[in-house]
Parts: structure tokens; sequence; C-alpha cells
């Protein structure tokens, strides 16, 4: 009866061309590939104390607060990433996590919460000697996908790519790679999380994938995924930010409009999250700032701007952006470098 004892702070990441939609014959197999700038602030940090026995039990606590609510996501995440490592099911799992961000900030903890397990369990395959280090993050990047496919991305710093494209070498369906060929500009870019909206979304990003199949814009959604892609890579590369501005934003809005076009459709976004929008298309037209904004699923505004601007978008923030936001309340972040040990 082994008992292991191990600690990862993953972090969570926002997608610059969205994965959305999965392909039916695979299990978490992206329609497309994905970019996403890993963060730094906001990650959890998780203690996984596993001890071996005959069946599975599973014990959890989010901020030292008993969480049985979460345990059947992480079940089923165990039980996908068995056939990988066959001893994940036989034991006895204590899981403390906290996240950095506040509790019900809207913000989805499943990248950074499930990065952080996998990397766990990747630890004690390695203690086993069952995982050596070269392929250490690649296996945990596909642990994390089993749990959810966003995660995939969030080991890695500055960015990761998930799903295969012939323009990412390496890129892979099973696991995330990191991508880091960016112009200086994006090595420490910042996003300003506006909370919009704290509460609980009213459609889970697997329902909304899950509307994909069947969508009737899908094929045409995966080539300008692909387009957009191999059009980023040049725009990370040189630095363009017009052009990244156009390709951010419409990626952003696209994730919204098969939504809004899925059927029964739906829509994430509140009336404040349009309200950040047009202000912070109005500061570009006025000063040709170049500044702009994603979304993620859900109602909160990702607000992008370069490192050399900050001082100028934290007053931006402040005095016309805040007022939009639950309470007042932003999280401000910024390109990070991907998990840590702890
Ligand atoms: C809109 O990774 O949360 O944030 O794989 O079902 O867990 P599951 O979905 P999830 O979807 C994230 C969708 C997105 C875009 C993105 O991060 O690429």
């Amino acid at each position: 009866m082994t008992t292991y004892t191990t600690a990862w702070k993953s972090p969570s990441n926002i997608a610059l061309v969205k994965y959305w939609g999965k392909r039916p014959d695979g299990i978490q197999i992206p329609s497309n590939a994905s970019i996403s700038f890993t963060l730094n602030n906001c990650a959890t940090n998780t203690t996984l104390t596993f001890t071996e026995q005959d069946n599975l039990e599973i014990e959890v606590s989010l901020e030292g607060k008993d969480e049985p609510e979460f345990i059947p996501k992480i079940e089923q995440f165990l039980k996908r990433v068995s056939h990988i490592f066959p001893f994940v099911i036989k034991g006895r799992y204590s899981i403390d996590t906290s996240n950095s961000f506040p509790h019900s900030s809207g913000i989805a903890s499943s990248a950074s919460g499930m990065s952080a397990l996998a990397l766990c369990i990747c630890d004690i395959a390695k203690e086993k000697g069952l995982l050596s280090e070269e392929v250490f993050l690649q296996t945990a990047s596909e642990l994390a996908r089993l749990g959810s496919g966003s995660a995939s991305r969030s080991v890695y710093g500055p960015m990761g790519v998930w799903g295969e494209h012939s323009d990412f070498e390496g890129s892979s369906d099973n696991y995330a790679v990191e991508y880091s060929e960016i112009h200086k500009v994006f090595t420490d870019y910042c996003d300003t999380i506006l909370l919009v909206h704290k509460g609980q979304k009213t459609v889970s990003s697997t329902v909304g994938h899950d509307l994909i199949n069947g969508h009737p814009f899908a094929e045409a959604r995966f080539v300008q995924a692909k387009e957009n892609m191999t059009e980023l890579r040049k725009i990370l590369q040189s630095g363009n930010l017009d052009a990244f501005i156009a390709l951010v934003e419409s990626e952003a809005l696209t994730l919204h409009s098969l939504m809004m076009s899925s059927n029964p459709y739906f829509i994430l976004m509140k009336s404040e999250t349009l309200k950040v929008i047009e202000a912070i298309w109005a500061k570009r037209k006025k000063d040709g700032v170049k500044w702009c904004f994603t979304l993620d699923a859900g109602a909160n505004v990702h607000f992008l701007y370069p490192q050399a601007d900050k001082e100028a978008a934290i007053q931006f923030i402040e005095r016309e952006l805040k007022q939009y936001c639950e309470n007042g309340a932003f999280i401000h972040d910024e390109v990070g470098m991907g998990a840590e040990r702890i």
C-alpha cells in the first residue's frame, strides 16, 4: 500500500483561435486545431495524495471545503485515462485544490484544474517508473485533454497549440504542444478579465461542443479555423497588431455566433458584454490604440493589450470598463510560462 503525494500549480489559458466542436468518432478529439495564450495569475493549485488499493475512492476539497459534486467529473476523467495508466483506477485519492481567482467569478476552472490533476497523476506515474521525463509534459497534456480539451494547452507557456495542423510542427489531436515562435510584443501580452457576469453559465461548454455536430455552419467553421491558424502563426511572428486584432475579435464573435445559430440556440453574452466591446471599439477608433478583446464560452470579456500600454489600459478600465463589471470586478493577467511543480 504505497502512498504518493505531489502538488502542481497549473494556469488557465485563453484561446485566440477557438476549439469549438469535437469529432464524433473519438474521445475528446477536436474538430479543428486551436491556439491559446497561457495565463500567469489565474491558476489552480492541486495537492494529490494517492494510496494504492483495489478499488477507486475519491475525496476532494476546494479551498479546504469538501466538494463531493466534483467527484463524478474526476471519476469520469480517471476512467478515461486508465488505458494509459491502469493504476489510476486502483487507489484512494485525496485531492485538495484551490484557485487563485475568486470562486464563482465565472472563470472556468476546468483548464487549470484538469491540467493540475493530470500533472499530479503523471508525477506518480513517473515515480512508479511508468513515465520518462522526455514525454512527461506531452503525456500530462494528453491526460488533461481527456479531462477537458482546453486543459491540454495549459501545461505549456507562452502558448499552446492543440489539434493537428500542418503549419505547426509536431501538433497532434491527442495532446497540445508548446508554441513559442512569437514576436516579443506577445511574450508578455496583457489580458485583463472583465468579470461581467460571475454566475454559472446557462449552457456548459460540453453541451455547446455537442451542438456543433449537425450544425449548419460546421464545415465552413472548421475550414475557417484552419485558415486562421495559418494566418495567426504569421501574425504572431511578425507582431502585426492590426492583423492580430482583426483575427482575434473575429474568432471570438464567430464562437458566439455558432452558439446563437445552434439548435437549440443560446446566448452566453450579457448586455454588458456588448457594452464593453463597444467601449473598446470606440476607444480604438478615437485614439488608435491597439487594444482588442476575446471571449471564452461565457459573458466575461478578455481585454487584450501590449504590456507597454498597461498604464493607459488600466486607466481606461477604471474610467470606462469597470462600470460594466459585476461589483466592478476584474482580474489582471498576462502571458505566463505554463505549469510548475510546487
Ligand atoms: C470556448 O475545454 O471547456 O473555451 O473539452 O468539453 O471540457 P470540454 O470543453 P472546454 O471548451 C473550451 C471552449 C472554449 C474555446 C477554447 O478554449 O479553445
